[in-house]
């Protein structure tokens, strides 16, 4: 089976890639916590899915490019033609877990009746190292349950409509979990709006 295909039956499927192309991000990631960005990069928070969650969203074209770039230089660059057929980076961001975080409940990221499957999709892998006890991503397809473990060098790409929930975390003194997470899209114009709507009640305002 396809990555397209695995993609399209089971709304999610698996990327690997060089983790070599992550040392730009990982470079901007250092320098964002540090105040020292140069002045075409900026980020911006908006609060995560629990309190000890923010995810760090790239605001300016240039910290967009950086994200843009890691795609078109490594094989994480199918996951848009994965997405129906031809689409594009709408947003990207830092998922930083900082603290203790609770299981959290399934969700979609694309829920809306106007947003149909196919036509959206959350791309995902770790920044650094998810060692023990940072937990990984629970994943629901039907009435199955599994896990998907992060590794270094591999992402999981999922549809909209594709049911997920992280895992319980712990935490290490002074560290962070940090996920690279992209929003890909559909250029299909009827749902431009609808996922457009999705994106900006994420983005920070
Ligand atoms: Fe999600």
């Amino acid at each position: 089976m396809t990555r397209t295909q695995q993609f399209h039956d089971h709304h999610f499927t698996e990327l690997a890639f060089q983790a070599r192309h992550l040392s730009p991000l990982r470079r901007l990631y250092r320098q964002m916590l540090a105040g020292c960005l140069a002045d075409e990069f900026s980020f911006r928070a908006s609060p995560g899915l629990h309190a000890n969650m923010t995810w760090q969203y790239a605001t300016s074209p240039a910290a967009l490019a950086e994200f843009e770039h890691c795609l078109s230089e490594s094989d994480l660059g199918e996951s848009l033609s994965i997405v129906d057929g031809d689409s594009r980076l709408l947003a990207a961001c830092f998922v930083i877990v900082a603290g203790d975080t609770p299981i959290q409940d399934f969700h979609v990221d694309y829920g809306q009746s106007e947003i149909p499957a196919g036509v959206t999709g959350t791309m995902l892998t770790p920044l650094i190292a998810f060692d023990p006890p940072f937990g990984h991503l629970d994943c629901r397809e039907g009435l199955r349950e599994f896990e998907y473990r992060y590794q270094i060098g591999e992402a999981i790409l999922f549809d909209g409509k594709f049911e997920h929930r992280p895992q319980l975390a712990g935490s290490i003194e002074g560290g962070a979990r940090v996920l690279v997470s992209w929003s890909i899209a559909t250029e299909d114009e009827r749902y431009r709006f609808a996922i457009q709507r999705v994106i900006d009640s994420q983005m920070p305002t």
